[in-house]
């Protein structure tokens, strides 16, 4: 479960420039269900994803994940066991083929059976439906090949959490909706929790749990 309480962000540059990126919301997120973060450009939705993903520690408030309180957790832990991040952008290592890509995120965890690893390794290429780009390099992908190499690095740490920063926004509307679909049947065989940032309102549309932005503040 995720409860968030009173978050606030604030940018400070100098003492006239200070941007309220999140100016204080709550919400409680069960475990297993999916949200959609949604609001205009600037509303705060990437901050908080990135506080929810544990790559920034620097605001106020309260964000207890699984009872503990964020701010207690090692941070490296919490990326490598708890969450995931996919980003609009993919970051994919351009030099390492799709298979490696995928596996980066275990090779710096604590060293698990490696059975176990390269069957989900095989689980998450035949999932994501690239079991024969699997030696390619991200050059020779196409966007939405690229996203799903994306998707499949995300799960192979089995992270109970998924945070999706705009998944779809470098993908033309069809490949974007398979993204989405292809991220609600993984949510759903995982048991996962899926937050998903959309400017999309109609990928918004079809879920129920929403967090609202305008100007950090949730709307309703
Ligand atoms: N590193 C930063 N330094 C200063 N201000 C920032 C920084 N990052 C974001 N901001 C500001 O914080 C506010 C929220 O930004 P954020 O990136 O969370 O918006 P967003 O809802 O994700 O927008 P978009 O839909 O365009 O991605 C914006 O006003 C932005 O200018
Ligand atoms: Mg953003």
């Amino acid at each position: 479960m995720i409860k968030i309480q009173n978050l606030t962000k604030k940018y400070i540059r100098g003492k006239k420039n200070i941007v309220d990126a999140l100016a204080g919301f709550d919400c409680k997120i069960k475990e297993g269900e999916v949200w959609a973060v949604i609001g205009p450009s600037g509303s705060g939705k990437s901050t908080l994803l990135n506080i929810l993903g544990g790559l920034d520690k620097d605001y106020s408030g309260k964000v207890i994940i699984n009872n503990k309180d964020l701010k207690k957790y090692d941070l490296n832990y919490y990326r490598r066991h708890v969450v995931s991040t996919i980003f609009q952008q993919f970051y994919l290592i351009p030099s390492l083929t799709v298979e490696e890509n995928i596996k980066l995120p275990i090779i710096f965890g604590k060293q698990k059976n490696k059975e176990e690893l390269n069957e989900r390794l095989e689980y998450l290429l035949r999932k994501v439906g690239l079991t024969k780009r699997r030696k390619h390099r991200p050059n020779e992908l196409s966007g939405g090949e690229a996203q799903r190499v994306a998707i499949a690095r995300a799960l192979m740490t089995n992270p109970r959490i998924i945070l999706a920063d705009e998944p779809t926004g470098n993908l033309d509307s069809k490949t974007g909706k398979q993204i989405v679909d292809l991220l609600l049947e993984l949510h759903k065989e995982e048991k996962t929790t899926l937050i998903i940032v959309t400017h999309d309102l109609s990928i918004g549309k079809h879920l129920n749990n929403k967090i609202e932005l305008l100007d950090g503040k949730r709307k309703k």
